[in-house]
């Protein structure tokens, strides 16, 4: 624990997780696949629409069930933007493919759909689009590039759990997603994500790669008499104790998201006038998308704008943070071509961006003290 007065993020109950947790330990099952996690595949596929949602130990774990089941080779070329969290383009990367990064849009901070097309050569053997801070990438558009060129997508939807896109869940578009339940999203079991498949013919080999590669899934129905080693895979599925916890998040989700729409607005209408006086960019979120209220982030005018203000946040208390680095200038980056210039505005919006403590139980009197910091920060200071 750090000194701050206002976390950047909390850990925040909905009320049922302990009880949850205490009935799965009485009932005595502790493994993985048990009656909690079947509660929230079937929640997760009821309010979502998906054909089967998986649980996973992480998000990272469902993007790399996600490469394997595309079957993704050495050599393979796969399309990720380059402003995302490194597991996005990692899960991938573990199977011998080459990224090849794209650059987002000035709006969202979305992958650009209008760089995907040129990007496309025969061994592009997926797109893996990111639905930053849950506000939907432009999903007609990169469907019908991917059908053009018959490229499978693949959505990150660690953010966007229940936001939508033209009134359709994002997780839903490409033939499988992923979603994170770590601690700092929405909803959450301390570590967690599921995988969502929207295509029958992964559902199979998906219960298989979770299960260490057997068809224990298939044993449990009586569809077979005995389980056996059948294919590659690894330990993919959580504890049912954690799948209790996150039920709990699960059930209560409408009034989870009512809670951080609460706070987004707040921070939004707080924040506009000085935004608009210091040349400072807030959130942008298109007509036609429902985000998913995951963050609330600035755009400050420089680097040393961003690092001055969260010196100033910082003494007052409040801990503010930045992500991503670009990943086509990381360590690794560098060793698949990455090079200065490539995706200008990821460059500059990694130098820029600063998140706002944003969680479920942000109560009214903390997020005042935070916005009243910000807009302390001056206009001058900020545009200086
Ligand atoms: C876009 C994105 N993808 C994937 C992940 C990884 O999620 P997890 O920690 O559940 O593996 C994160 C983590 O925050 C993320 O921001």
């Amino acid at each position: 624990m750090n000194n701050y007065r206002i976390q950047f993020n909390k850990l925040c109950l909905s009320g049922k997780e302990l009880l949850y947790v205490a009935e799965a330990i009485i009932k005595g099952h502790a493994s993985g696949d048990g009656a909690f996690t079947r509660k929230c595949h079937t929640l997760l596929e009821a309010e979502l629409g998906v054909q089967r949602a998986l649980l996973t130990t992480s998000c990272t774990h469902a993007l790399e069930m996600a490469a394997l089941l595309l079957d993704i080779q050495p050599g393979d070329e796969v399309i990720v933007p380059s402003f995302t969290f490194v597991s996005t383009v990692n899960a991938f990367v573990l199977r011998g493919a080459v990224p090849v990064f794209a650059d987002i849009r000035p709006d969202t901070l979305n992958i650009d759909e209008g760089q995907i097309e040129r990007l496309i050569t025969p061994r592009t053997k997926a797109i893996v689009v990111v639905h930053y801070a849950g506000v939907a990438c432009e999903m007609d558009a990169i469907l019908a590039i991917a059908r053009r060129h018959d490229v499978p997508v693949v959505e990150d939807n660690a953010h966007g759990l229940f936001a939508r896109y033209k009134n359709q869940y994002l997780g839903t578009f490409g033939c499988l997603a992923a979603q994170s339940f770590h601690e700092t999203k929405n909803i959450s079991c301390g570590e967690g994500g599921a995988l969502l498949i929207n295509h029958p013919f992964y559902v199979e080999r998906a219960e298989i790669l979770r299960e260490k590669g057997t068809n224990r899934s298939r044993f449990y129905r009586g569809q077979v008499d005995k389980y056996t080693w059948v294919d590659v895979g690894s330990s993919y599925l959580p504890s049912d104790l954690l799948a209790a916890y996150l039920y709990a998040q699960l059930e209560a989700w409408e009034s989870i998201q009512k809670k951080r729409k609460l706070v987004w607005a707040t921070y939004a209408a707080g924040l506009a006038d000085w935004a608009r006086g210091c040349g400072v960019g807030l959130p942008i979120v298109p007509e036609h998308c429902e985000q998913s209220y995951h963050m609330f982030y600035l755009l400050l005018p420089s680097l040393s704008r961003r690092q001055a203000l969260i010196e100033h946040l910082k003494r007052r208390g409040i801990l503010s943070v930045f992500h991503y680095l670009p990943l086509h200038l990381s360590e690794m980056g560098a060793k698949f071509g990455g090079v200065d210039g490539q995706c200008p505005v990821t460059e500059s919006v990694c130098d820029r961006l600063l998140r706002l403590p944003f969680y479920n139980d942000l109560t009214e009197a903390d997020q005042n003290d935070v916005i009243e910091s910000v807009c302390s920060f001056g206009v001058a200071t900020a545009a200086a």
